[in-house]
């Protein structure tokens, strides 16, 4: 499984831990985010990490910035995305089984290193639970088919 990872300016440390944690986990990374002394706006990260994933370049994705908030709605910005900002693994979890989450987001400046890799674990061993969940998540296509 290929896992596309990109940062702002605020997540480098963090993303470096979370990408050594997928790489010691047998996932392969793409790394689309800035190092350090770089400077990148969480809008077109979020939008990049966005894209590679709904070009199907990468499996899932997971992008950090300050807040998670930020790169969360520049990746929802694309079309075929549903990111989850989150910062617990519960709701990481549940978004991907009833949200069915292609991206994951949180906040380097919210959670330390052993609670975001905890978030990834959840996140990337659920499932998306389809049934009753599918007729809402489609629900999401609608909404960006009328935008159209
Ligand atoms: C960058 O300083 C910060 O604003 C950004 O990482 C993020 O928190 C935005 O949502």
């Amino acid at each position: 499984m290929i896992i596309a990872i990109g940062n702002d300016h605020a997540g480098v440390a963090l993303k470096n831990s979370i990408k050594e944690h997928l790489i010691n986990k047998g996932y392969e990374v793409l790394d689309l985010g800035i190092q350090e002394g770089e400077k990148i706006d969480y809008p077109l990260m979020g939008e990049m990490v966005g894209k590679t994933v709904v070009e199907k370049k990468a499996d899932l994705g997971i992008a950090i910035c300050g807040t998670g908030i930020g790169i969360s709605i520049g990746a929802n910005k694309v079309n075929g995305v549903i990111a989850a900002c989150c910062s617990e693994p519960y709701s990481a979890k549940l978004s991907r089984q009833h949200n069915n989450s292609n991206v994951l987001c949180f906040g380097a400046r919210v959670v330390g290193d052993e609670l975001a890799k905890m978030m990834v674990d959840e996140w990337l061993e659920a499932e998306f639970l389809g049934d009753r969940h599918a007729r809402r998540v489609a629900i999401f296509k609608e909404i960006e088919e009328r935008q159209k």
